[in-house]
């Protein structure tokens, strides 16, 4: 939510600053700027709209400055305008700031400021942080000598309740650039006499690889050609550089027209990392490195907890049925959003599991830290590496599914899918699954790569089925039992990237109040692939069709579904019923992919949206 990028070094900013911006557009794009040093003169540029907006305005400039900090931003304070957008400039002229996250006590800041002859010319709570640190650099900065920068940007920091990730400049310190962080991400990156800051090591990961993630009360000073890292206490830190693994190619589009279908197709292999090197040798079982839980600590395990937001959420939902039916703990999901604020009744044999893609959603991090703070034991999926949730769980695993560029979630939902389905295993085979039930699951998920080529192969038939139904207003998503929760995700996914209504309901719930909606121009979309109670769907596909409704399914290749009740058929491979929602899940992300690019929105960067939700 919201990208940063500083540069402090050799080469020219202008260029470093807006390739470093295009790279985290997805972390929001109402509108972007950009400050740099050209001699002593610090020059701010914004403008409101995608970056384009931007490039338009900077690119024919000739701005040879080294020094800059540049941002894209997701609203939170105050509305989309120019004056709103970041970089943001202390009316004294000297301090300009990239913000990301919420002061909450800036209308106190904000009095006190005024009292003492400060403007403002926005309405957001980054303005006033600028302006604290221009207080702080005025007031007391003197007698700090060399630190002065730095330690203004401290004691203003000092005087912060909320969260924060920044980068700052000083006009009269033209080399200089400090960067803090306070549950807003923040990454330096070190290069040959030169360093960046970042919200996302993608922002400069093609540039450098050397990185130190910074933690909660950090600060970081530089002048390019050195770095200090400090706390608010003031104290001297090591920092601990760790060497990014990361394929800048990955963060390209490949020859896709968008990064959501690219990242679609990437799920086979997405798919095949999750399940790399997690095989035990016998083949009966998963096993992962860095869950720090023996086998006897996980079998006193009696109760798992699993917190997400959005369709991290709808992956636990699913996982609900996996790990009840392989290894029989009782499992309850909860929204990290609820969680957090609610005392949900826990004893010391629950476990708690976070899931989280980016590993920064703020709410599942406060979830996490909650149930830490309670004395609990926290695991965590997430395919965020060096993220804050991935370094502050006791235990976890990552996803390897490569960058997710695209806002909406999608091969990151099925290595989740995947990644809970071997854990579930995992936990099955440490109580009472056989080893001949352990080998069998084991070579159902090996198939599943293969398998989710296959579905892939019917984009083109899918896109004409989207073409057939791209103006409806409305849709519902129904499916049963494990197939439930990807109906939810169906229909979220659609909402997200192609602003059709849609709803996900339980298939047998529809009769209770949804099918009031049903029209022929509210198709109904069902997930009708489970063997188990399949006779069942088909009694409510038969009740939507009694009423006018057109019905698109997902359905087994050779199943006994009758041909005429179903208008528009997808068909998934036979498989065994733990790849089911990973295989169903590909039809309805491709639907909604060219649902809407087919109704002219911008898939990769829906309206309001972030991709990675660092604010409550
Ligand atoms: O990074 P996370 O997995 O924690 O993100 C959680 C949600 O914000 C995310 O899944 C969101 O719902 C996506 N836009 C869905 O496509």
């Amino acid at each position: 939510m919201c990208g940063i990028i500083g540069y402090a070094g050799k080469h020219g900013a202008k260029d470093i600053l807006l390739d470093g911006l295009k790279r985290l557009e997805y972390r929001g794009y109402d509108s972007a700027g950009v400050a740099l040093f050209e001699g002593n003169e610090l020059r701010t540029i914004r403008a409101v709209g995608t970056l384009d907006a931007l490039v338009r305005k900077v690119g024919p400039l000739d701005l040879k400055g080294t020094v800059g900090i540049g941002h894209t931003r997701w609203a939170t304070h105050g509305g989309i305008t120019e004056d709103n957008a970041h970089p943001h400039r202390s009316s004294d002229g000297k301090i300009s700031l990239v913000h990301n996250g919420v002061v909450e006590n800036f209308a106190a800041i904000r009095t006190f400021l005024l009292s003492q002859g400060y403007q403002f010319s926005s309405e957001t709570d980054s303005e006033v942080l600028a302006n604290l640190i221009a207080y702080h650099y005025q007031r007391d900065g003197k007698s700090r000598g060399k630190n002065r920068f730095l330690e203004s940007v401290r004691r203003a920091l000092l005087h912060v309740q909320g969260t924060y990730g920044i980068a700052a400049l000083c006009l009269e310190r033209p080399q200089e650039m400090v960067g803090a962080r306070n549950s807003s991400p923040l990454v330096l990156g070190i290069g040959d006499g030169e360093c960046y800051l970042s919200s996302d090591a993608g922002g400069f990961a093609a540039r450098t690889k050397d990185v130190v993630f910074l933690s909660d009360g950090e600060l970081v000073w530089t002048n390019g050609a050195e770095f200090s890292l400090t706390n608010l206490g003031q104290e001297r830190l090591v920092a601990k550089r760790q060497e990014l693994n990361w394929d800048p190619i990955a963060g390209e589009r490949n020859g896709y027209s968008h990064f959501m279908l690219k990242e679609i197709f990437e799920q086979p292999q997405a798919l095949e990392n999750a399940m790399r090197g997690r095989f035990s040798s016998d083949g009966s079982t998963a096993h992962f490195g860095g869950l720090a839980m023996t086998p006897r600590e996980l079998r006193q395990v009696e109760r798992i907890v699993l917190c997400a937001c959005g369709t991290a959420y709808y992956a636990c939902l699913t996982a609900e049925y996996f790990i009840e039916t392989m290894a029989r703990i009782p499992v309850e999901v909860e929204y990290a959003s609820e969680f957090r604020y609610r005392n949900a009744p826990m004893d010391r044999h629950t476990l708690v599991l976070v899931v989280s893609q980016s590993g920064e959603t703020l709410d599942t991090l406060e979830a996490m830290r909650e149930a830490r703070r309670k004395g609990f034991r926290v695991l965590a999926i997430t395919n965020g590496i060096g993220s804050s949730i991935a370094r502050e769980a006791d235990g976890g695993i990552y996803q390897h599914a490569g960058p997710e560029i695209g806002v909406a979630a999608t091969k990151s939902f099925t290595s989740q899918l995947c990644i809970l389905a071997m854990l579930a295993l995992y936990l099955g085979r440490l109580r009472d699954m056989s080893f001949d039930e352990g080998v069998q699951i084991v070579e159902v998920l090996k198939a599943i790569p293969a398998q989710a080529m296959e579905v892939l192969l019917q984009n083109e038939a899918i896109l004409h089925i989207a073409e057939r139904h791209s103006r409806c207003r409305d849709m519902l998503f129904l499916g049963r039992q494990a197939l439930f929760p990807i109906a939810l995700e169906g229909a979220l996914k659609l909402k997200e990237v192609s602003y059709v209504h849609a709803e996900g309901h339980a298939a047998a719930e529809m009769k209770h109040g949804p099918i009031a909606l049903i029209t022929p121009d509210c198709p109904a979309f069902f997930l009708a692939c489970d063997d188990f109670i399949l006779g069942k769907t088909v009694s409510n596909i038969h009740e939507i069709r009694a009423r006018g409704g057109t019905i698109i399914a997902v359905v087994t290749r050779g199943s006994n579904i009758p041909n005429e009740i179903v208008d528009d058929p997808i068909w998934i491979p036979r498989a065994h019923a733990v790849a089911k929602p990973i295989l169903a899940t590909i039809p309805l992300q491709l639907f909604a992919c060219h649902m809407g690019i087919l109704r002219g929105c911008d898939v990769d960067k829906p309206r309001n949206l972030a991709k990675s939700v660092t604010v409550e």
